[in-house]
């Protein structure tokens, strides 16, 4: 039966001679789908056009400028000093002390600014506007902020004292304590950390 049939089909399909021109186009297509690097992998992959007569002849044109590797590149050794390395961060211990000159004054070590949240020292430098000497939270650069988030001000006073322990921040109460999770979780998705705060060796 299923013979009869395919017999049938392919005495229908050989008499016609669109339907060679669309079984070859069908093959076409089912093998560049299959096999995509056969055909054109250059032009996808690397993004130069296809070679043509045109692209040959300015190739042999500017061959003599191709003369030697350090000719076709851009990098240069004198330019190649110029490059900016991409800036890196030492994740380090910083005490309450040594956190204190990163408040962007003048002064602040490479002008930046940092600030501890729960034990975790961010560099907030990016919101200068609110942690700069001119910022309303201008007070938190360069200290230990958890007690202040957690109460809600930013007045001097609520800063801890620079040469006591860290503030253990155990009186906080329920509210205060979610209020500062709230904060953390804000400078964490928003600053990179580039430390944790520590206690100084004798305190
Ligand atoms: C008078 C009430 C206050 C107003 C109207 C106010 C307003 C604002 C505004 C508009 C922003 C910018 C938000 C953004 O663009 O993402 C902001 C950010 C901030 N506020 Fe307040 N604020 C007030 C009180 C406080 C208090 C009491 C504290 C805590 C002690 C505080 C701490 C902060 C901090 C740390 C940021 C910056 C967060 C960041 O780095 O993205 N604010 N505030």
């Amino acid at each position: 039966m299923i013979q009869e049939v395919f017999g049938r089909f392919l005495h229908d399909f050989k008499d016609n001679p669109i339907n060679w021109v669309l079984a070859a186009a069908l093959i076409y297509m089912v093998q560049a789908i299959l096999f995509p690097s056969v055909r054109g992998a250059p032009a996808t992959e690397t993004g130069t056009a296809p070679e043509t007569s045109d692209t040959r002849a300015a190739d042999q044109a500017s061959s003599s400028k191709k003369a030697s590797p350090a000719a076709s590149s851009s990098v240069t050794p004198a330019s190649r000093d110029k490059i900016k390395h991409p800036e890196t961060v030492v994740f380090k211990e910083y005490t309450m002390r040594e956190l204190l000159p990163y408040n962007g004054a003048d002064g602040s070590p490479n002008g930046k600014i940092y600030m501890a949240v729960s034990g975790k020292v961010f560099d907030v430098s990016r919101g200068a506007n609110f942690y700069g000497p001119q910022g309303p939270y201008g007070n938190f650069a360069g200290q230990d902020a958890s007690r202040g988030l957690a109460k809600g001000t930013f007045e001097k006073d609520i800063l801890p004292d620079v040469g006591k322990p860290i503030d253990t921040l155990e009186d906080l109460n329920a509210e205060e304590r979610d209020a500062l999770k709230d904060w953390e979780s804000l400078f964490v998705s928003k600053y990179p950390q580039v430390g944790v705060l520590v206690n100084e060796k004798d305190a």
